[in-house]
């Protein structure tokens, strides 16, 4: 391992004086490190970056989440305020796409307060620029100082950033995982030497008949808490969407992607987006358990499906050059397709709203009366 990255000295330090970190800790570091965090120093998007999200894809995704904001905002009512809250913007691509869509819309246009919550100062300057033409923009450290009021809130690729524990099963029970310094002074994964108390009682059953050696991953609720219970209290809803799993179980998907590559999570610390998969379970759990509605989640290709990608990418296509004409046919491809290299299964979609919206689009087939409703309006 080359000791090419600042953070590796610090964080060998750290466990030198104090002993192993657990790997949250660990996460936390690579992430966050005020001087030396991925996520506090660079942009890491796009074909120059380390990798591409949905709405770097293609124009189709922001539009349609922005249109389906508008569906939320009439559902409640359509109130002369609505605060639109992405969480972890990114470029700030999709919300100038999804405001692109929405300026269609002049009622709701001119109700919008657009709140962008981001920790990242590069980024902070990109989404300036993308919204450059855009009124009424506020930037927050935290989805906690955007003022009250009805809402909707995105958090695409968000909660996969978010630190998560490990913990290892034993003989003796399960112990959390660490990082610590292996006898050539590298950084390794270990185990702390006393099993965490009572851990059994909180796992479904098939996680605790896993064999000795598994591996059980968890986020604290405190993120989607405070989404769900803005949403249940002050109306409207939210998106979550990332890569992850519908049923909490077993497994370690602690991962490093440098320069669009799997890298070593380990090496480099600071220099490599360090991500873990969603468990859409536990923040199932964790909304209902607040009272907020819950919807899906589902495949991002359905979703996005439901919400019409297919006609706008025909639409899109129609005016279109050939070679752009293409490019619409592989990102579509691409956000609606399985298989590794397709988003349309890997990624889910949770929508977390106020109780009593008992349907979010997107969500369920519309029925006919959806349907011949959505013709004569
Ligand atoms: C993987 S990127 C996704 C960006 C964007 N949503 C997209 O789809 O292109 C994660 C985003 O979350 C931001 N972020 C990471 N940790 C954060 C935190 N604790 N609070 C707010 N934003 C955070 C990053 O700076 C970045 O904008």
């Amino acid at each position: 391992m080359t000791e090419t990255s600042p953070l590796l000295a610090e964080i060998k330090k750290l466990i030198k004086s104090s002993g192993p970190i657990p790997v949250w800790r660990y996460m936390e570091l690579c992430l966050m490190h005020p001087q030396h965090g991925y996520y506090l120093s660079k942009d890491p998007l796009g074909r120059e970056g380390d990798f591409i999200t949905a709405p770097e894809v293609s124009q189709m995704f922001g539009e349609l989440l922005g249109l389906w904001a508008a569906s939320v905002w009439k559902a409640i009512d359509s109130p002369p305020l609505l605060r639109l809250i992405e969480i972890g913007p990114g470029r700030g691509t999709l919300m100038a796409d999804a405001l692109r869509a929405l300026r269609v819309l002049p009622p709701l246009y001119q109700a919008l307060s657009i709140h962008l919550v981001e920790v990242n100062p590069v980024l902070r300057d990109k989404q300036k620029s993308a919204l450059s033409g855009s009124r009424n923009i506020t930037w927050h450290d935290t989805i906690d100082d955007v003022p009250d009021g009805p809402s909707v809130i995105f958090a695409n690729e968000y909660f996969d950033v978010l630190p998560i524990h490990q913990a290892v099963k034993a003989e003796n029970g399960w112990h959390e995982r660490t990082v610590e310094l292996d006898d050539s002074g590298k950084l390794a994964f270990g185990v702390a030497s006393n099993p965490i108390p009572r851990f059994d009682v909180l796992l479904p059953s098939w996680v605790r008949a896993a064999p000795v050696g598994a591996v059980f991953e968890w986020r604290p609720d405190a993120e989607i808490m405070r989404i769900a219970s803005r949403v249940r209290d002050q109306e409207g809803a939210a998106l979550i969407i990332d890569y992850g799993h519908v049923r909490s179980d077993a497994g370690d998907t602690l991962q490093a992607i440098a320069r669009h590559s799997f890298a070593d999570p380990l090496e480099n610390p600071g220099q490599a987006d360090v991500t873990a998969h969603v468990d859409f379970q536990a923040l199932v759990r964790a909304t209902e358990d607040l009272g907020a509605g819950v919807h899906g989640p589902v495949p991002q290709g359905d979703f996005l499906k439901r919400l019409g990608i297919e006609t706008r990418a025909v639409n899109l296509m129609a005016k279109a050059t050939r070679e752009a004409s293409e490019d619409v046919a592989s990102a579509l491809k691409r956000l609606v397709g399985g298989g590794r290299s397709g988003m349309g299964q890997m990624f889910k979609v949770l929508g977390i709203s106020e109780p009593n919206l008992t349907t979010l689009a997107g969500f369920a087939d519309e029925t006919p009366e959806d349907k011949a409703e959505a013709k004569t309006s």
